[in-house]
């Protein structure tokens, strides 16, 4: 089975029809799984060097160039927020970045940072919980079949 698969029988559910933010989404493979399920995706990165041509042509994916740490979006936006595969290459903005991604969620809301690289669960198990824990953020992790959920 695909890894996305196997992240989607995870999350699946839990974004079906909603309105999701993929950050630091690169080739943005994950926002083109979740078009499936979503009502929208948004998805942003620093360039669009590595989007892939896919993403521009699902009509509920829309793709913006945006800085992670500080985003253009408003206030209680999104359902969910997820980061793929990308949390290692974010870890110089690691503060601001989750006070973003929590400001743009909506009460309710769920930010999921998933991955399956060494270097992003490294990044998450060294320095993400030790910030979640120093701003007094609750979450859960755990891992299945390779892949490390955090979710906040
Ligand atoms: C490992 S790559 C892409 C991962 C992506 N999930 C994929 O599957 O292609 C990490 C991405 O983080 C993006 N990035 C790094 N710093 C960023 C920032 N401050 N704001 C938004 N994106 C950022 C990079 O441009 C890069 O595309």
């Amino acid at each position: 089975m695909k890894q996305l698969q196997k992240v989607m029988n995870e999350i699946g559910i839990s974004i079906k029809n909603n309105t999701v933010l993929e950050v630091a989404c690169g080739c943005a493979e994950f926002s083109i799984e979740a078009s499936k399920y979503a009502k929208e995706v948004f998805c942003i990165d620093l360039d669009n060097t590595r989007l892939l041509d896919e993403a521009g042509s699902i009509s509920n994916i829309k793709f913006s160039i945006m800085n992670a740490s500080n985003m253009s979006f408003e206030n209680n936006s999104f359902d969910t927020v997820v980061i793929y595969n990308a949390i290692g290459h974010l870890d110089n903005i690691f503060p601001e970045l989750i006070d973003e991604c929590i400001r743009v969620l909506k009460e309710n809301g769920i930010l999921y940072i998933i991955s399956s690289w060494k270097i992003d669960k490294l990044a998450i198990e060294e320095k993400l919980v030790k910030i979640l824990n120093e701003k007094q953020i609750k979450f859960n992790i755990f891992e299945k079949n390779g892949i490390m959920y955090l979710s906040v």
